[in-house]
């Protein structure tokens, strides 16, 4: 049997292996608490200086506008309630129905406490309307919270657009870059983004290291009080993680040939799978998707079937997102773009920068038998 092969790198990616050996000496020998204000902490906290630069360049943000939290969920949680507690006068929230679970359920608490909240309709490729964005506000909106670019169908939206609408009625706009980092291009500036969350373990940094942008003249009530991340986050600061989320930044700066190369390897992927597999369905904005992700359906073979046949060959892909995947539910998601999951549930598949061609090539041979095998078991073919 061949190597795990490891297709869900929107799900999580694995650490590299420079980012592993930047954040080493954080969790041994130099273990210094960076508020210590002898030079064991004083230096430490230099190391946590650097990365808030890198952060912070390449998001064109300052600095101090940086805060780093545990994930990018408590970052989410954090700017909404911040947006509430700031905006006691106001009581109705935009969101796109196809956010992430932090975001969503923050929401669902807010609506049992009071609160408005507009889901904009999505087509069937997940895509949202601007006229209708621009309709739905009114005078009580307090907050627009958009993602950059969807976990599960990979669908890049319209931020530049909407952080205009955002600016000119005044309203703050919140936007989840999770899946946007390092992929494509974020300027808080040019799009207009008063605060935004980032993840360290979807760009080759460990789990558990998020950053929250809070824009200067955005007023901010933390989650966790203390004085730690100039009072915006209270709690000793993940020293190790945020010297390796540092170092997976600079390695992300340049990486257009990447996301090129994986770009190409999907849709050669794609292709291979058109020719070998009859009936399929792609889900998604398919020209206007992030380079890595594919959301694909084979008429009448159930996803989950498939995942397990795929898994029984040492090859991981997954059915939705991974915070979902424990939950039988139907993704929110794919509900959302009305899809015909009773004959076509997808998988997704989202490749990252270790991915090769043979390892496609592999996938795409044992796709193909996996399908055959379950569509006849179902009578189908
Ligand atoms: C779009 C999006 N937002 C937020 C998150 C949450 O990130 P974290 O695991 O750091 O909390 C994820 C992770 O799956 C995600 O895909």
């Amino acid at each position: 049997m061949h190597n795990p092969i490891y297709l869900d790198n929107n799900a999580t990616t694995r650490c590299d292996d420079e980012v592993y050996k930047a954040l080493l000496p954080y969790l041994k020998n130099e273990y210094g608490n960076p508020s210590s204000i002898y030079s064991l902490g004083t230096d430490i906290k230099e190391k946590i200086k650097n990365s808030r630069k890198k952060i912070a360049e390449l998001i064109n943000a300052n600095e101090d506008e940086i805060v780093f939290t545990s994930c990018a969920s408590e970052s989410n949680v954090s700017a909404i309630m911040s947006a509430v507690k700031t905006n006691k006068n106001k009581r109705h929230i935009i969101a796109s129905p196809l956010e992430h679970a932090s975001i969503i359920e923050t929401l669902k608490y807010l609506e049992k406490n009071g609160y408005r909240v507009t889901y904009l309709k999505v087509d069937d490729r997940g895509r949202i309307d601007l006229n209708e964005l621009e309709q739905s506000i009114s005078k009580d909106t307090l907050l627009i919270t958009i993602m950059m670019a969807n976990n599960e169908l990979g669908n890049i939206y319209p931020i530049k657009e909407i952080g205009d609408i955002a600016k000119k009625n005044n309203i703050l706009f919140h936007c989840d870059c999770v899946q946007a980092l390092g992929k494509i291009k974020i300027d808080v500036n040019l799009q207009k983004i008063d605060t935004l969350s980032l993840s360290g373990h979807k760009i080759y940094a460990p789990k558990g290291i998020g950053v929250l942008y809070i824009r200067k003249s955005v007023p901010y009530i933390p989650l966790i009080f203390g004085h730690q991340e100039n009072e915006r986050r209270g709690g000793t600061e993940n020293v190790p993680y945020i010297v390796g989320l540092g170092k997976a930044v600079e390695l992300i700066k340049n990486n257009y040939d990447i996301n090129k190369k994986i770009e190409n390897l999907r849709d050669y992927m794609e292709l291979e799978i058109k020719n070998k597999i009859e009936d399929i369905h792609i889900y998604g904005d398919i020209d206007n998707r992030l380079p890595n992700t594919s959301s694909i359906a084979f008429k009448g073979v159930n996803a989950e079937n498939l995942m397990l046949v795929l898994e029984s060959f040492n090859i991981f892909v997954s059915t939705g997102s991974a915070c979902n995947s424990k939950n039988k539910a139907p993704s929110h998601v794919l509900i959302a773009c009305h899809a015909d999951l009773k004959n076509y549930s997808p998988i997704r598949i989202s490749l990252g920068k270790y991915n090769t061609k043979e390892e496609i090539d592999i996938f795409v041979k044992r796709l193909e038998s996996s399908v055959n095998m379950i569509r006849k078991r179902t009578n189908i073919q």
